[in-house]
């Protein structure tokens, strides 16, 4: 395991973030979705960083192909408990990689009409993109390595190191 992120990188990285989308939803009530699993600690910390009011609800999703590959087809495990009708709605996710299950969201959620939908990201592997989808937000750019660590996993190990690690 070698560090790629150390956790003051991303507690900084995570703050700078937070502040930019304070302002940009500055006055308004904002409905934070996370993508479970992975995101539900990079949605903790930003969330407590926010000043504009916020409600949280969570969605999870599977995409379905051989092995890491994701073959385009998404569905919903866990639906949202709450309507995003005429809500300011935040996607928040761990990592986008090929692009297919945030765009897949992104439209789900998009066809029940919020007033507006934006998206952050901690990490973006924009070289394995396969769809045309990016991000509002992003906390930083990555090379296409194996990324543990912050709620990434490998077999569902390593989720709570507090740093960003790539796996060999
Ligand atoms: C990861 C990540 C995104 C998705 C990104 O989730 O959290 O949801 O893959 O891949 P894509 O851009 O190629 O669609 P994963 O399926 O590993 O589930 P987890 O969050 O529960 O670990």
């Amino acid at each position: 395991m070698k560090i790629l992120l150390s956790e003051k990188k991303i507690q900084l990285r995570v703050r700078a973030l937070a502040r930019q989308i304070s302002k940009d939803f500055s006055g308004k009530e904002v409905l934070l979705v996370g993508v479970l699993k992975g995101a539900f600690i990079f949605m903790a910390d930003l969330a407590r960083k926010m000043t504009p009011p916020v409600k949280m609800d969570f969605v999870r999703l599977a995409s379905y192909g051989s092995g890491t590959q994701s073959s385009g087809k998404v569905k919903f495990l866990k639906d949202l408990e709450t309507s995003v009708q005429g809500k300011n709605v935040l996607i928040i996710e761990d990592i986008v990689d090929t692009g297919i299950t945030l765009q897949y969201l992104y439209q789900r959620l998009q066809a029940r009409k919020p007033r507006s939908l934006k998206v952050v990201a901690l990490l973006d592997k924009m070289e394995r993109r396969k769809v045309n989808f990016q991000p509002d937000y992003v906390g930083f750019q990555i090379k296409d390595h194996f990324v543990v660590g912050y709620g990434l996993d490998c077999g569902e190990k390593y989720r709570n190191l507090p740093g960003i690690y790539t796996l060999k």
